[in-house]
């Protein structure tokens, strides 16, 4: 990868000049200059460029990723062993989800030491070797920052349940019960009450996920520094930013009244952009962020697109990006599956890129280690169409407007698992659940089970498919920590590797053209036919550089005919190899994605 190079000052002023003269105003050009080539500051749009605006992330999920000790659990050492994988898909970032000290009631997102490496993942000393091992390819490094809550096992946690007048007891939010009961009517996302008793002293602490996560006060500003502080250990290693679980919920309504009336079972709504968030975020960036070059993205659940500008609108010194669960979630009323629609879909996009001008930056995902596999979600994972139709969500992906976030496996169009009882899953979330409403005998356990299959975290979770050997190829050892998906045998990195047709290659082809093609950066974004239930049809234009993409999101063979004054131009990628010479009409296989220059 090539990130772009410093610029002169005499540049920098050249740069200067032109900004000023686009239509759309830049914010703090010799600033974003000085991190980029003249001809990128040029082309840009009226945006700023960064760095991470042009980088593509890959999010490896630790537990998952690669078993280098036969215990079943992946570990530092085996990323760093496949770090040429990840180098060779033409990314520039690694998401690395939590590698903290945890008793993993959560797998990692509830952390006892934030400047230990858990057990299981390894010791510092690997965490600097893989530091050491990404840098050494020219690549960056994000860490998970979870501080909406600490483990309960964490040291401020231990001492802060002990007495009400111990000194870490306003780390966390304690109140007394109403009426004998829990302080408001607050639900956790993991089931049940966001407030559990705590017998020591007769209070309640909130967790809005596990009873295993207490969240932190961050009206204490002891807690803030402490996170300051946490951070620039990190930061002083050498990596090169965060991505910020949870973090529009950090600052609470500590009046805590009960949901609002309108409230539809939808928490996250009411948890998020509390009344100091801004305020927080902001002394966050003086006190850390602004000395160092690196990127934020925050998990931004509960936040509206209307709200997104004013995480990430440069000028307020908040974040670099959030990620927006409008398109993620799309599939999903509360847990339950819905099925979604492909117009729905772009009208997302459309509204995302509408709130956001030139002063903000979107972020562009479809899968987390929080959701459903990519290609059984949103494309087609029946053996005909598995492989296309993952093509076709690579080509979206990574030629909207945003920073493309590609999680561990959809590279290679890994499926959910065939999931048949609650044995097989390991989630809280679903444990939880499975007590809340089956136990309970709310829901019937076919039903739970059968909507598992297409929502569960668990389907993102299972071990990366490296080989045909047992366990995928993922541990030596006898057993993963989690079901491995039985069709390891067929879809797996080493066969995709050798395949020149695969869902790998044809990702770091994408990835190739992306890096190359400005218009597909920073260019701008229209829909030409928002209302097509099939096909996806937009244009990216940068001055006179001008791009066409057309994905079909169907079985169907289409022919499509583009608007009038439009035609393709010369095909720079498409997931069937040659189409056909320049058109108007375009005959498209099912699930084809193509990309023309035009
Ligand atoms: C969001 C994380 O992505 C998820 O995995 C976790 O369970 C919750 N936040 C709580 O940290």
């Amino acid at each position: 990868m090539k990130l772009p190079q410093a610029a002169s000052v005499g540049f920098i002023l050249a740069i200067g000049a032109v900004v000023w003269s686009l239509s759309k105003p830049l914010r703090n050009a010799s600033a974003g200059a000085a991190q980029t080539s003249v001809e990128a500051a040029m082309s840009a749009n009226g945006y700023a460029p960064k760095w991470w605006k042009e980088a593509v992330v890959y999010q490896v999920y630790p537990r998952s990723f690669k078993d280098s000790n036969g215990d079943g659990i992946g570990d530092l050492k085996g990323i760093t062993s496949e770090l040429d994988y990840i180098e060779g898909l033409g990314v520039e970032v690694i998401w690395l989800s939590p590698h903290y000290d945890s008793p993993n009631a959560d797998n990692g997102y509830d952390i006892r030491d934030y400047r230990k490496v858990m057990t299981e993942f390894g010791t510092m000393a690997d965490f600097d070797a893989l530091l050491k091992g990404i840098k050494q390819r020219h690549m960056k490094l994000i860490l998970d920052l979870v501080v909406n809550h600490t483990s309960d096992e964490h040291k401020w946690f231990v001492e802060s349940r002990k007495s009400k007048d111990n000194p870490y007891r306003n780390y966390y939010i304690w109140r007394p019960g109403k009426d004998g009961r829990e302080p408001n009517n607050w639900v956790s996302f993991f089931s049940g009450s966001a407030w559990k008793l705590d017998p020591a002293t007769n209070e309640y602490y909130l967790h809005l996920f596990a009873e295993k996560q207490p969240d932190l006060n961050w009206d204490n500003p002891k807690v803030r520094q402490e996170v300051y502080d946490l951070m620039k250990f990190w930061l002083d290693k050498g990596v090169d930013g965060f991505r910020m679980d949870v973090i529009p919920f950090i600052s609470k309504n500590q009046s805590f009244p009960d949901f609002p009336q309108d409230f539809h079972g939808e928490p996250q709504y009411v948890y998020a952009m509390g009344p100091h968030l801004h305020e927080y975020l902001q002394e966050m960036n003086r006190e850390v962020l602004s000395k160092y070059d690196v990127m934020t993205v925050g998990e931004a659940f509960g936040v509206t697109p209307q709200q997104t500008p004013s995480l990430v609108d440069e000028r307020r010194q908040e974040l670099n990006m959030i990620f927006n669960f409008d398109a993620v979630r799309l599939n999903r009323q509360g847990r339950q599956w819905r099925d979604w629609t492909l117009p729905e879909l772009k009208a997302i996009y459309t509204r995302l890129d509408h709130e956001t001008d030139v002063h903000s930056w979107n972020t562009v995902f479809l899968s987390n280690h929080d959701n459903p596999r990519l290609v059984s979600a949103f494309g087609d994972d029946s053996e005909r169409y598995r492989a296309a139709s993952a093509k076709v969500l690579a080509t979206m992906l990574l030629t909207l407007r945003g920073t493309p976030f590609i999680y561990q496996g959809d590279e290679l169009g890994m499926t959910n698992y065939p999931f048949s009882k609650i044995e097989e899953f390991d989630d809280i979330e679903v444990k939880n659940g499975w007590k809340a409403e089956v136990l309970s005998n709310k829901v019937s356990a076919a039903d739970y089970i059968a909507n598992l299959r297409k929502t569960s975290r668990d389907n993102a979770r299972t071990p990366m498919q490296w080989d045909s050997s047992p366990n995928g190829g993922f541990t030596t050892g006898p057993k993963a920590w989690l079901v491995v998906n039985p069709n390891y045998i067929d879809i797996n990195a080493r066969q995709e590797l050798a395949d020149n047709d695969s869902v790998y290659a044809y990702y770091r082809r994408m990835n190739d053209l992306r890096k190359k093609t400005r218009a597909l950066i920073y260019g701008d974004y229209h829909d030409l036919d928002p209302q097509n239930p099939k096909v996806f049809a937009y244009t990216r234009t940068l001055g006179k550089e001008k791009y066409l993409v057309v994905l079909n999101f169907s079985e169907d063979a289409i022919s499509y005919s583009l608007p009038a004054g439009l035609k393709a131009g010369q095909l720079a990628i498409s997931n069937f190899g040659k189409a056909e010479e320049q058109t108007s009409g375009l005959n498209l296989k099912g699930w084809e994605a193509r990309v023309y220059q035009n």
